[in-house]
């Protein structure tokens, strides 16, 4: 998939699959498979680092992280999240930013929220950096957001947000994600625009859907919103195999002679 495979797959109806990634193996694992593009989420500040949201995700780790799995999944098109207040401090920091996570491999930026990011959208696309909106929930805004989740549903939101997706099309992003707001409010948007609409919380009707990768293999047994479904039980499959692992040590069958070198 490239960048031009977005719009592309819109006019011809067919739903993009995204799913987050942040490491080498997984990328390994997701370049053999049916999913169209990995978002190197700043998500990874949770899902990597264990903290509590994704405002402690920095340039550097989105740098190395977005390295890992472009050399993991080199055949798949990788988006990298532009991290909390990485694009606030001024046009040639975001600039300088944005160099450094295509050169560690992603091929277009993600960046949330469209109030005061007009500029540095179109800025960035007309240097040759490709800029997916996020719009909805947008957790670098938690703080100004409150603890309301699902957003858009009030009539003059959801009119707020229909507009800011029209104006981050128009800036030039070749796709939006819509995150946590009413099914009918990601319809009505995604039929009013003629880029792509990739969902997370956001219903059926968007044109494509976006998971966190341990949501997908069941693997993080502390978070489980609505919006997520797991499609394998990850954590107990994970689990079962390395107390294998450790009962085989423990009994002495482990290793075998199959796993030993011997001298000639
Ligand atoms: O960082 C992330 O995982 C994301 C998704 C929720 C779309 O931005």
């Amino acid at each position: 998939m490239n960048i031009l495979d977005f719009k592309k797959k819109k006019e011809a109806a067919e739903k993009i699959c995204m799913i987050t990634c942040y490491d080498y193996t997984s990328a390994r694992i997701l370049s053999n498979t049916l999913i169209d593009c990995i978002l190197v989420g700043d998500s990874l500040a949770m899902t990597m680092y264990g903290f509590q949201n994704t405002l402690s995700a920095t340039l550097t780790m989105m740098q190395l992280h977005t390295g890992a799995v472009s050399r993991g999944a080199p055949n798949k098109f990788i988006i990298t999240d532009l991290p909390f207040l990485s694009f606030r401090k001024s046009l040639s920091k975001t600039v300088s930013a944005a160099e450094t996570l295509i050169r560690n491999g992603a091929q277009a930026l993600k960046i949330e929220g469209a109030a005061g990011n007009l500029k540095i959208i179109r800025h960035l696309v007309e240097s040759g950096v490709p800029m997916m909106g996020h719009l909805g929930f947008t957790m670098q805004y938690m703080h100004t957001l409150g603890n309301t989740i699902v957003q858009g549903k009030t009539e003059a939101h959801a009119k707020r947000l229909q507009e800011e997706a029209l104006l981050l099309q128009d800036a030039g992003c070749f796709a939006v994600v819509l995150e946590c707001m009413p099914t009918q409010l990601a319809k009505t948007i995604s039929e009013n625009l003629i880029i792509p609409t990739i969902g997370i919380g956001a219903g059926p009707h968007t044109d494509g859907q976006v998971l966190v990768f341990q949501d997908v293999l069941g693997l993080n047994i502390d978070f489980k919103p609505k919006f997520v479904k797991n499609f394998t039980d990850g954590y107990a499959q994970h689990k079962q195999s390395l107390d294998a692992f450790a009962h085989a040590i423990k009994l002495g069958v482990f290793p075998q002679d199959e796993n030993c070198y011997q001298s000639s």
